[in-house]
């Protein structure tokens, strides 16, 4: 299998494949998703939540993304790989938004970056991409935000808001976007968003009608006992972890582990 390049994206979307993206945030998750097949792995900033126990994205820093992007690019021998900017290393301009973008590139053999809003950033989607550096959208409900949009509510919603979506939607194309993740919209916007772009939109919580999928590894794979509604656990592998942990602990109490097959002889 060839390595994934930004290229590929919108053609995927002409040929009707679907483009499928996880989020990772270690080299071990990484080296598995990425032998599963999957075309773009996020080191998202969702990283806060899932791993850093925070309960919104708003604490993420650039620091904290940079170890965990370079580990995941390590491991990725065919994914695209693609990095969040966190909340506050962007918003002030082009300029700040170059400085982050580069430093994610130089820092970490990422292909690509990620950052929220339409019509807003798209002075600094051009920067970035005018400099070399891929950029990837985010629009509908962007967790950054929480706190204007009221937490993690369906956008979109009515003639209005669905319209304002697809001028995002537009903006972040010209303004030179490889794709753009769509998250918590309904079915009908995402598809007509869908329709109206030439690049690749990425759906989660979008409904079927879009270029790819999404999900945040962790719900995908069960690993928590809350998931939101629109995240599918394809696995438990959380209830799974927890009684190979056990089993290890009783074994060890037990006198049963470790065994001769697990110990040297002299
Ligand atoms: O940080 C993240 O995991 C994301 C996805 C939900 C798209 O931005
Ligand atoms: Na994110």
């Amino acid at each position: 299998r060839r390595r994934v390049r930004v290229h590929h994206l919108a053609e995927a979307k002409e040929r009707g494949e679907k483009l499928t993206m996880l989020t990772a945030y270690d080299a071990v998750t990484a080296r598995i998703f990425d032998a599963a097949g999957l075309d773009l792995l996020l080191v998202g900033d969702s990283i806060g939540n899932t791993m850093h126990g925070h309960t919104t994205t708003l604490p993420v820093t650039l620091d904290d993304m940079i170890p965990p992007a370079r580990a995941v690019a390590r491991a990725a021998e065919h994914a695209l790989v693609v990095v969040d900017l966190p909340f506050g290393t962007y918003e002030a301009g082009p300029e700040q938004a170059l400085a982050s973008g580069v430093r994610v590139m130089k820092q970490t053999g990422a292909a690509a970056i990620k950052l929220e809003g339409g019509r807003r950033s798209a002075a600094q989607i051009r920067a970035l991409t005018d400099a070399g550096i891929p950029v990837v959208g985010h629009l509908g409900f962007t967790p950054q935000s929480e706190n204007i949009l009221g937490g993690p509510r369906v956008q979109g919603r009515g003639d209005d808001a669905a319209e304002a979506l697809c001028e995002d939607a537009l903006a972040v194309q010209e303004a030179g976007a490889v794709a753009v993740v769509l998250e918590m919209v309904p079915v009908e916007v995402a598809a007509r968003a869908t329709e109206i772009l030439r690049i690749p939109t990425i759906g989660i919580g979008a409904g079927p009608r879009v270029d790819g999928q999404v999900l945040v590894w962790t719900d995908m794979a069960g690993m928590t006992d809350w998931s939101p509604r629109f995240a599918r656990r394809f696995a438990e592998v959380g209830n799974l972890l927890r009684q190979a942990a056990q089993d290890y602990a009783d074994e060890v109490r037990g006198g049963t582990f470790p065994d001769a097959a697990h110990s040297f002889e002299r």
